[in-house]
């Protein structure tokens, strides 16, 4: 008898059973939402239900985040699970019955759904702990969605103290529900955030010969980057430099004496990261010289490339099928968005799956971030199953 699919059966009835349960947790939570660092409605709520099913809770020296731990017949491996637990300013415009009460704060990156799902996995391992080795530890972690982001204070606490694997999610409205996507490698961008500052010299508008125009050349500037992108990248890698702010200058006849610009630079190529400030640097101060200018740049925040382990994806890769069949996986392309779940990768193996929560029937189509992002709730118990069902796979040693 195949032992494996004994117990896979028991995690898919015990999800199947939770699935009501876990509408709740989700709803609720997404009802209210709560913005990066200030999540401590939603800590109390982990904690109360963490608590509720069992598990341990850790010390953790931050004002927001849970850590929670759930021990197997030993404690000879331990597998980490992360979900993010922020939400974002975005008024609401979905209609929806349990539509965030709090006005211009949403769940609209699916947090909530991971919070869900992993609260579940905790409650279905909960109930068939006799049936793994090992410990599995929960990390509700805050501020995703605002680097430098909380995964790295969560690290400094001792998030993966002894953790020999860490398993990640994300919902994606372009997965069809009950489809995960998996790919190795570098997968989501680096992130680079910087302000950046041009110095001129204030005149009268009718005398630009006595003043250094601070806005000419910041318009020479917002130009000049992207030629980064075309002449200084090789072409097979890709990046972007996008600024999202501009501000400067007080009066219509007035030259500016200072403009600021806020950026971010993303890229897959991790050799790319570690040169663009230098090019950054290079291309803002040829032109300020040029002109007369001077600038400051500073740096704000910055993610690494996340980089999926193929070892874990292989084990994901296993699980899914044995639940769901492997028709039901597929392999995403590469994004240039950012996600700090790449600071865990650089320390220990892992993966993020995405979980696929596409339901066009009920408006579960609409892009991330958008104030009408709906999400197919049964996604949480495909979720749910691998998790946990990996969870054990990985803790039974059946890894590669
Ligand atoms: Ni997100």
């Amino acid at each position: 008898m195949d032992n494996k699919n004994t117990i896979h059966g028991d995690i898919l009835g015990l999800a199947r059973k939770l699935h009501p349960r876990q509408i709740e947790w989700r709803r609720h939570l997404h009802s209210h939402p709560e913005l990066s660092d200030e999540e401590t409605q939603t800590t109390a709520y982990l904690v109360k239900e963490l608590k509720a099913l069992g598990l341990r809770i850790r010390p953790l020296n931050m004002t927001t985040g849970v850590i929670a731990e759930l021990d197997g017949r030993s404690s000879s491996r331990t597998v980490a699970i992360r979900s993010d637990i922020d939400a974002l300013p975005i008024a609401e415009q979905t209609g929806l019955p349990f539509a965030s009460v709090t006005p211009g704060k949403m769940h609209a990156c699916g947090h909530d759904v991971h919070m869900a799902t992993v609260l579940g996995t905790a409650a279905v391992l909960a109930q068939i702990r006799s049936e793994f080795d090992g410990r599995v530890r929960f990390l509700f972690q805050p501020a995703e969605e605002m680097p430098p982001g909380g995964a790295r204070p969560m690290i400094k606490n001792g998030a993966l103290d002894k953790v020999g694997a860490i398993f990640g999610l994300h919902v994606d409205p372009h997965l069809k529900t009950g489809k995960i996507g998996l790919r190795d490698g570098p997968t989501m961008a680096s992130v680079f955030d910087f302000d950046l500052t041009i110095h001129g010299r204030g005149g009268h508008a009718a005398r630009p010969q006595d003043a250094v125009d601070a806005i000419v050349i910041a318009a020479e500037v917002v130009n000049s980057l992207q030629t980064i992108i075309s002449r200084d990248i090789d072409p097979i890698d890709s990046a972007a430099i996008t600024f999202g702010k501009v501000s400067g200058g007080v009066a219509r006849n007035v030259i500016a004496d200072r403009v600021q610009l806020t950026g971010t630079v993303r890229t897959l190529s991790p050799k790319l990261f570690r040169k663009i400030p230098l090019l950054l640097k290079r291309t803002v101060g040829g032109i300020c010289k040029a002109r007369g200018g001077r600038f400051t740049l500073q740096a704000v925040a910055d993610y690494p490339v996340l980089n999926n382990d193929s070892a874990i994806n292989a084990l994901y890769t296993r699980t899914y099928t044995d639940l769901f069949g492997r028709s039901r996986i597929a392999v995403t392309d590469p994004v240039l968005g950012g996600e700090d779940f790449a600071c865990y990768l650089q320390k220990v193996p892992g993966a993020m799956f995405r979980l696929g929560i596409r339901n066009p029937k009920i408006g579960a189509d609409k892009p991330w971030h958008s104030p009408e992002f709906i999400v197919d709730e049964d996604a949480m118990y495909f979720g749910t199953s691998l998790l946990a069902a990996a969870a054990v796979d990985y803790l039974n040693g059946r890894t590669a």
